[in-house]
């Protein structure tokens, strides 16, 4: 038995759950602050640069390299969710940052117009159809002026699969109204559950099993 996947699976993932699920990720202000921290020092950058942050979520990096002194940042991805949320922390701190939706293949941004594009955070590798990473990487060329620099940022995947434990499960804390739950597994792959209420965790849950369920039965 087979269940089939939308390839366009990653345009509605990235949402409300997806931050509860990523949360130790993405939503970790000690570690964005670091990885801005190595933004600041791959870059050579000047506080006057355009910034374009492609795919860049929720606005973590964008908003940490704002706060830092760095204005001139576009911040494009496709889930409107995720930019409403970032758009929401721009204004309550009274940064002015611009924002796209649209699809990192194809921008309408004039070509040569930012002196720093920055993808972070594997925010590559979703779209099934062949080519899609390249087009990515060739559309943020495009976009860069000349001697402009492009920064991204991927797992190394020869150090996960050296340190991946296919067992090992890990419960972080469950007190009454919050629970938190993280598992990696062989046959589960990977989720992580973090919840505020029991509503958001069973979204969590259901959305974590559904994913688990087709990985399952492609291999049936
Ligand atoms: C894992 S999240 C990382 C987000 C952000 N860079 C961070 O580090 O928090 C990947 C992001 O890439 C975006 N994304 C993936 N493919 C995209 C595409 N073709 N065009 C625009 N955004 C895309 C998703 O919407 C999602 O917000």
């Amino acid at each position: 038995m087979a269940i089939v996947v939308d390839p366009d699976w990653w345009k509605t993932l990235f949402d409300e759950v997806y931050l509860i699920t990523d949360a130790r990720s993405v939503c970790d202000d000690v570690l964005t602050c670091r990885e801005a921290d190595v933004i600041c020092e791959l870059l050579p950058l000047d506080f006057g640069h355009k910034i374009l942050d492609l795919c860049g979520g929720h606005g973590r990096h964008t908003l940490e390299l704002y706060k830092r002194g760095f204005t001139n940042c576009t911040l494009l991805d496709y889930s409107q969710k995720l930019i409403d949320v970032a758009e929401t922390k721009a204004n309550e701190n009274d940064y002015s940052v611009n924002f796209i939706q649209c699809d990192a293949r194809s921008t309408d941004l004039p070509g040569g117009s930012f002196d720093h594009v920055i993808i972070m955070g594997n925010s590559l590798g979703y779209i099934q159809a062949p080519g899609a990473d390249s087009k990515i990487i060739k559309e943020a060329y495009r976009i860069l002026r000349s001697g402009g620099r492009l920064l991204v940022d991927v797992t190394d995947g020869s150090v996960v699969k050296n340190s991946f434990n296919p067992n090992s499960w890990q419960v972080k804390w469950i007190v009454p109204g919050k629970i938190s739950l993280s598992c990696v597994s062989q046959q589960f792959d990977y989720f992580c559950l973090l919840s505020e209420n029991l509503e958001s965790y069973l979204i969590g849950f259901i959305t974590a099993l559904k994913g688990w369920l087709n990985r399952v039965c492609e291999n049936i």
